[in-house]
């Protein structure tokens, strides 16, 4: 019998910091409280019933090895379109949130922001517009299989070339070769 898949629908964390990771999750992915109560919260930010959920149950408490300990790395948001990236991260810029770090995959530009909590949240577009492309890239690409994680980028530098109207077409390429390395190469853990 053939497997019937169900579609990804939500992640839920453990939090004690339920306001502040209601407020993160606002400005930077546009979500909303759909249900919250003083020990827990669920958010959304498109027609799903919830994409988010926050659980404060007492006696929680920080995990100061997190960054070596195993669990989850990162959840990810994709935008439709790199003009949506760069146009968010000017945004949230503004706003004070900047990115611990990017990466051009290969398969996607990919801008990572730590939440209240320490759990990285990634922001992204397809480099190539088409999941079915940029799948395919993930499968049969020697250069991604050579180095999956990919290139570093300097974000600010990114948008800036962005905004003087280097087109996508040739900027991303650039961004994958290198050209825009931040001056120090962050840790990802
Ligand atoms: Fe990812």
């Amino acid at each position: 019998m053939s497997t019937i898949k169900p579609a990804l629908h939500h992640i839920t964390m453990k939090t004690t910091r339920l306001a502040e990771m209601i407020a993160w999750y606002a400005t930077v992915i546009g979500a909303q409280v759909q249900f919250q109560n003083p020990g827990a919260a669920w958010m959304t930010n498109d027609a799903a019933n919830h994409r988010l959920g926050f659980l404060a149950m007492p006696g929680l408490e920080d995990d100061p090895g997190k960054t070596a300990h195993s669990g989850m790395h990162h959840s990810a948001f994709e935008y439709g379109s790199f003009e949506d990236l760069m146009a968010s991260f000017h945004r949230l810029r503004g706003e004070g949130i900047e990115p611990a770090f990017c990466l051009d995959h290969g398969l996607t530009l990919s801008m990572y922001y730590r939440d209240p909590d320490g759990n990285y949240v990634e922001l992204q577009c397809d480099n190539f517009g088409d999941w079915a492309q940029s799948g395919e890239f993930m499968r049969s690409s020697p250069e991604f299989a050579r180095d999956p994680i990919g290139t570093f980028f300097d974000p600010a530098k990114v948008y800036d070339a962005h905004v003087a109207g280097r087109p996508f077409a040739t900027l991303q390429p650039a961004i994958r070769a290198g050209a825009f390395l931040p001056a120090v190469i962050p840790s990802i853990a």
